[in-house]
């Protein structure tokens, strides 16, 4: 029986993983192991208990307002102590963040193999998104199986050097979960206002900390002051450089609301009543286009150029006359609006957590 370590350690890498770790789980040739960094731990939670998966180790890394050194060291030494005490078969990690870019390291000095799922998104900037961009390049060369999600993120890999023997283009798990709790149709109970247009808001990268935030604040405030028929609904991350500004500048306005963190269930059912997204998240980018929600990005760039191509994303950056501008065109012309809310699905087909699976099953027995 073979030993697979999946490490998770925030909420979209739980959202990602979760189909992978299910459809290892039916297979009678693999034990799949879980650690949970626990570099996020209620988003983690939330996920996890959604899906009914229990970790097997869970390092509870996370502490408040935490940095970058002091986690990545952390889990560099913790992971390392696991590796070495269950000697795994292979090790999987998703995305792009501190606790996939400590797990490709720790993997690579213990001479363990590393599958890097959601592999070759690039910016070509190192510093946008930061430090993601970092991240993925590191992770990317320390992989022994790459499981790109589109021809874009393989064409990004081929140009580092990276051979196509080890690339595989399997789609994004992301729409493999998505599918699956969609169907679930689980209703928010979160109270936004009936008969109006929804904007759902959502925001939490690091290179928007302070004046692009703010600058983010003050569009959203304008929007609101301006469109008596729109409400515009937050659920705010809860890293403190980003929580304490937005309720600070946006708590007060009876037409936009503030909240906790949603549940997965419940904000795809919010995506789904939502009339437009503004987003500098990843998943949202991939998942909205599927469900055929506009989406507005606030960064000035993006690693998943497909649905911008596709004509249903557009990047806003987080520049206050360009959000006003893009809000506006969209709640005032239904042409513009009709050509964005068409459903497409450039990430995947629900089936990349199966394929993922397959190509280990051929590789490791
Ligand atoms: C992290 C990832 C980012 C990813 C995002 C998804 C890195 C460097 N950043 O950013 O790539 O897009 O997660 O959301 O890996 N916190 C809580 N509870 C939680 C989660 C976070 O209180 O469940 C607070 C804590 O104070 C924590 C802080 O948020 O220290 C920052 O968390 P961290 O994971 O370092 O960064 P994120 O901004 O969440
Ligand atoms: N999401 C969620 N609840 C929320 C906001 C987002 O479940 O209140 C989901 C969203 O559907 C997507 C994932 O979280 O699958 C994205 O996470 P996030 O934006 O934190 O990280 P990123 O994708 O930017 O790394």
């Amino acid at each position: 029986m073979k030993k697979i370590v999946c490490v998770i350690g925030t909420r979209p890498e739980a959202i990602k993983m979760a189909p992978v770790i299910l459809a290892l789980k039916k297979e009678t040739w693999v034990k799949p192991v879980l650690i949970a960094t626990a570099q996020h731990r209620q988003m983690l939670d939330q996920v996890l208990k959604l899906f009914n998966i229990v970790p097997d180790y869970d390092l509870n890394a996370m502490t408040p307002n935490q940095t970058l050194p002091t986690l990545t060291a952390k889990l560099l030494v913790q992971l390392d102590e696991i590796f070495s005490s269950i000697s795994p078969d292979a090790v999987l990690a998703q995305g792009d963040t501190t606790t996939v870019m400590a797990t490709a390291l720790a993997s690579f000095y213990r001479k363990l193999p590393f599958g890097h799922i959601e592999a070759g998104l690039r910016t070509g900037d190192l510093m946008n998104p930061f430090p993601e961009e970092a991240n993925r390049v590191i992770t990317g060369h320390l992989a022994r199986w790459h499981f790109a999600p589109t021809m874009s993120s393989l064409n990004n890999l081929l140009r580092e050097g990276i051979s196509r023997d080890n690339v595989y283009v399997t789609g994004n798990t992301v729409i493999d979960s998505l599918l699956d709790v969609a169907k679930r149709e689980i209703e928010s109970s979160i109270d936004v206002p009936i008969g109006k247009r929804l904007i759902l808001l959502t925001s939490h990268r690091r290179e928007n900390f302070g004046g692009p935030f703010q600058e983010i604040c003050k569009a959203i405030r304008f929007i609101a002051d301006s469109y008596s028929d729109v409400h515009i609904l937050y659920p705010v991350h809860p890293n403190p450089n980003i929580k304490e500004i937005a309720y600070r500048e946006l708590s007060d306005h009876e037409r936009i609301s503030l909240c906790e963190p949603l549940e997965y269930g419940p904000f795809i059912s919010i995506m789904k009543r939502a009339y437009i997204i503004l987003s500098d998240s990843g998943g949202v980018q991939e998942e909205a286009p599927a469900l055929g929600k506009p989406v507005l990005v606030l960064r000035s760039e993006t690693e998943r150029p497909e649905a911008v191509e596709e004509g249903v994303v557009r990047l806003v950056g987080p520049i206050r006359d360009n959000i006003i501008k893009e809000v506006s065109t969209l709640l005032e012309d239904k042409g513009a609006y009709g050509a964005m809310a068409r459903g497409v699905s450039p990430y995947g087909d629900g089936k990349a957590s199966s394929r993922i699976v397959d190509i280990l099953k051929y590789s490791l027995i």
